[in-house]
């Protein structure tokens, strides 16, 4: 990691008049300037639209005066940014774009650090990286790093062959995977919750956790990706990538060191002891569903295989629940739940961590089943944590009552809580990998999700569609806990409100 806090770079933005770069990574480098976190910078923006300087800074004008509240040092800020209209195929196009770069590079005093940023289609990932290092771009005096968004393949053998291409360019430490959910704030605090807090650590285990579900539902539909989804479905949109993060970072060693890589292995080590599944065990441990017509915000909206680019037959999934075995000393017998889907009724992502109930209920005679504690790590909306516990209700008698410790991470330290861009954007400049995902982990969540797209593709699923929007997902999801003697556990009467 460089030991300046403030570094300098050359980003060079793949696919810049996408989505992506307006919603997201021109409002972070914003509000990266505004916050005095870089000043010597300058972006490329890079796609095939021609367009020119002026007028792209007049489209990052416009996003960042959308998506941020935007007001001061506007054009200061936007003269940092540079437009090549480009073909990703022609080698001569790459040349130019060195040019560009080179010019840049002495006027900002760049050091010849560069940031390569993919935020397009992934069947151009391997010939960008190819070409960039063909053409000398990324032959230069400072650092040269890719940022590659997903998806990461669609498979382990498509992934592996991207990641082939990409290391003929771009050693492993030089190769910043996006997972987004690893920038969102309280995704980070579970290692702190759990390494920092006496309390925690020494219950984190078999002994005293009966099950840790993980939950993220959304309330948008397809929307205009349907080209897309088709082909990913939630197993491979949301699973392979966000949850099995979510779940790789719950379930852990401790690391001896908080480094890039100390972290990272201890999650490659979880993710090795996934209990594996044969394709004919997958409808044991794995639900699927995909969304009806239905009601979402007192609005009507349509079924899945209505939507623009949707088969009307579509067999993919908007939804995916399962349960996951860690099969190590630490997690033996306990399930890890996760569920996921769109069009469902709430926004909203958390952790229940539930805990064993105590050997023997000494409440029993007033005819009272206590509650068990449940430790609930809300990532978003509400960002905070619920501790769930029994203490005795007021008034005559000892009667036990559930209450919940809350703490919100609202309003704390007087700052709003940065995107999960910014901070991943921050982190590529300074050189900080932590947070972004390792091949290793990439391609063992990818083998383990294969067998279920395997299983899944192979055969339609007649009951869709099974739920409709603005629901909790298809009642199978229940039975998979109910199996085990567990329930869902909805977060509506545990949130932040009251905070
Ligand atoms: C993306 C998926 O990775 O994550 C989207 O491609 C999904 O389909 C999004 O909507 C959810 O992210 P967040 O941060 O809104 O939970």
């Amino acid at each position: 990691m460089e030991q300046n806090n403030k570094p300098t770079a050359l980003i060079m933005i793949f696919g810049a008049t996408g989505d992506l770069a307006k919603r997201k990574l021109f409002p972070s480098l914003y509000r990266l300037f505004q916050k005095n976190s870089i000043d010597k910078f300058a972006v490329v923006g890079v796609a095939r639209r021609p367009l020119t300087n002026q007028e792209f800074q007049e489209n990052v004008k416009d996003s960042i005066t959308t998506f941020t509240d935007a007001k001061e040092n506007i054009d200061e800020f936007v003269s940092h940014f540079y437009y090549h209209s480009h073909d990703v195929s022609s080698s001569e196009s790459y040349i130019q774009l060195k040019g560009i770069c080179d010019r840049l590079d002495s006027h900002y005093e760049l050091q010849g650090n560069r940031i390569f940023y993919l935020a397009m289609a992934p069947e151009f990932f391997g010939t960008i990286a190819e070409q960039v290092k063909e053409q000398g771009l990324t032959d230069t005096q400072g650092y040269k790093r890719l940022v590659i968004e997903k998806p990461f393949g669609h498979s382990f053998e498509s992934a592996l062959e991207l990641n082939e291409r990409i290391r003929t360019a771009f050693a492993e430490d030089e190769i910043y995977r996006i997972d987004h959910y690893l920038g969102k704030e309280m995704v980070q605090n579970i290692e702190v919750i759990r390494f920092a807090n006496a309390l925690f650590e020494p219950l984190w285990n078999s002994r005293y956790i009966s099950n840790i579900q993980v939950t993220s539902s959304e309330i948008l539909g397809v929307e205009e990706r349907g080209r897309y989804y088709e082909k990913s479905g939630a197993l491979r949109d949301m699973l392979q990538n966000h949850m099995m993060q979510m779940v790789a970072l719950l379930a852990m060693e401790p690391p001896i060191k908080l480094t890039t890589d100390e972290i990272r292995s201890e999650k490659v080590r979880a993710l090795r002891s996934l209990r594996p599944m044969s394709k004919e065990e997958v409808g044991n441990y794995f639900v699927r569903g995909q969304y009806d017509a239905g009601t979402v915000n007192e609005k009507e909206v349509p079924a899945y295989r209505t939507e623009p680019m949707v088969d009307p037959n579509s067999n993919t999934e908007t939804y995916v629940a399962g349960k996951l075995m860690i099969d190590n000393f630490r997690w033996a017998g306990v399930p890890f739940y996760i569920r996921t889907g769109k069009r469902m009724d709430v926004k909203s992502t958390y952790i229940v961590v539930q805990f064993k109930d105590i050997p023997m209920n000494l409440y029993y005679k007033t005819g009272e089943t206590l509650h068990p504690n449940l430790l609930v790590i809300h990532i978003q909306p509400d960002e905070g944590i619920t501790l769930l516990l029994n203490a005795k209700k007021t008034g005559n008698g000892v009667k036990s009552t559930p209450i919940q410790l809350s703490y919100s991470n609202k309003g704390v330290d007087s700052l709003n809580t940065p995107e999960a861009y910014e901070k991943l954007l921050f982190d590529s400049m300074r050189g900080d990998a932590t947070n972004f995902t390792h091949w290793d982990e990439v391609a063992l969540s990818w083998k383990f999700v294969d067998t279920i797209s395997e299983v899944w593709e192979n055969t339609k699923d007649e009951t869709f569609p099974n739920y409709p929007a603005g629901t909790t997902g298809p009642k199978c999801a229940d039975y998979l806990l109910a199996e085990d003697g567990h329930f869902w556990w909805p977060v509506e009467n545990l949130d932040l409100q009251d905070c």
